[in-house]
């Protein structure tokens, strides 16, 4: 894989897996229902992927309705639906004091992800809980990120951060949130990636940005998601930021592989500015919520058998593996 000033600077050069000691019993039935009955509703999202035969999804979301906690686990365990619990930092603090714990104990295996960590200016986590079929499609994260898996068994593919899996003008848009468009996949990618199965008791990491798309494997499965920041990736993709806006105006933009800390330190400086000033429009907003576990639990991890009511958007709100 080509090594790239990211990944020099904020994580790993090459993914990696390790091992970890969050205690297993915080991905049980009885634990998630008991969170679950309890989590924060504005701290929730439900999503369902839907892919044709070329691998191309479609995102619809949905909302638990009434459902209880164990009504809403028995339809990931059914469907094919893909819940966040977003801000385990805050909203989840037992199991981010196991995380933390079990991070600090990791240092010498992640290295230079540790490095990352140690200077991060903000650390987040979103437990995922997601069924034994479903997907999540090829996509990039705009954060450092490792994944602690606690229940089930996760094929995750990543894959290279050059030109050609990850085109810089298609970043940009993905970073702007400027567009429903998602970053363009191939089955012969596969080709180049590096494919781990993940299981409980191991965590993933991979360099900053690179494309990644899962596919569970076994059972139900609850991962927890750590995304950092450091003053690098956020000074980063915020040149990624100002880059599309100028591009929007026509500018020639360089490849961010050969633009210079003291550049892409301005541009991030001119990526405020330009957000200040409303040229950074974010299109996609929050989609509507167009299925309801409660109203339809049998059916709301069923993709053919629930009507969107209204049309489905392709996939582009932030995506965990
Ligand atoms: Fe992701």
């Amino acid at each position: 894989m080509t090594r790239t000033v990211e990944s020099n600077m904020t994580g790993v050069a090459i993914p990696a897996v390790v091992h970890h000691d969050v205690p297993a019993y915080l991905a049980s039935d009885e634990a998630l229902i008991h969170l679950l009955d309890r989590y924060p509703a504005h701290l929730f999202d439900i999503n369902r992927y839907e892919f044709d035969a070329e691998g191309q999804a479609s995102l619809t979301t949905g909302t638990r309705g009434e459902a209880g906690g164990r009504a809403v686990l028995e339809a990931i365990k059914a469907g094919q639906l893909w819940v966040n619990l977003r801000s385990c930092e805050d909203a989840h603090p037992g199991l981010w004091a196991e995380v933390q714990q079990a991070f600090g104990k990791l240092h010498p295996e992640l290295g230079v992800a540790a490095k990352g960590l140690k200077a991060a200016r903000k650390i987040t986590g979103q437990l995922i809980l997601s069924s034994p079929v479903t997907r999540v499609p090829f996509h990039f994260d705009a954060a450092g990120v490792v994944l602690f898996h606690l229940r089930g068994v996760k094929r995750v593919w990543v894959y290279p951060t050059t030109e050609a899996f990850l085109p810089q003008a298609a970043m940009e848009k993905v970073i702007m949130r400027a567009t429903t468009e998602d970053l363009p996949y191939q089955r012969l990618m596969d080709g180049a990636a590096y494919r781990f199965d993940v299981a409980p008791g191991q965590a993933l990491t991979w360099p900053l940005y690179a494309p990644h798309r899962v596919e569970n494997q076994e059972g139900l499965c609850v991962s927890l998601s750590m995304d950092y920041q450091t003053w690098a990736s956020r000074i980063t993709t915020g040149a990624h930021r100002a880059n599309g806006v100028l591009r929007g105006r026509g500018w020639t933009i360089h490849p961010m592989a050969q633009t210079g800390w003291a550049q892409r330190t301005l541009l991030w400086a001119a990526s405020l500015v330009f957000t200040r000033l409303g040229f950074v429009k974010n299109n996609i907003k929050d989609f509507e919520r167009t299925f309801d576990v409660a109203a339809a639990p049998a059916q709301a991890g069923q993709a053919a058998s629930v009507q969107p009511k209204t049309e489905t958007a392709p996939v582009a709100r932030r995506r965990a593996a």
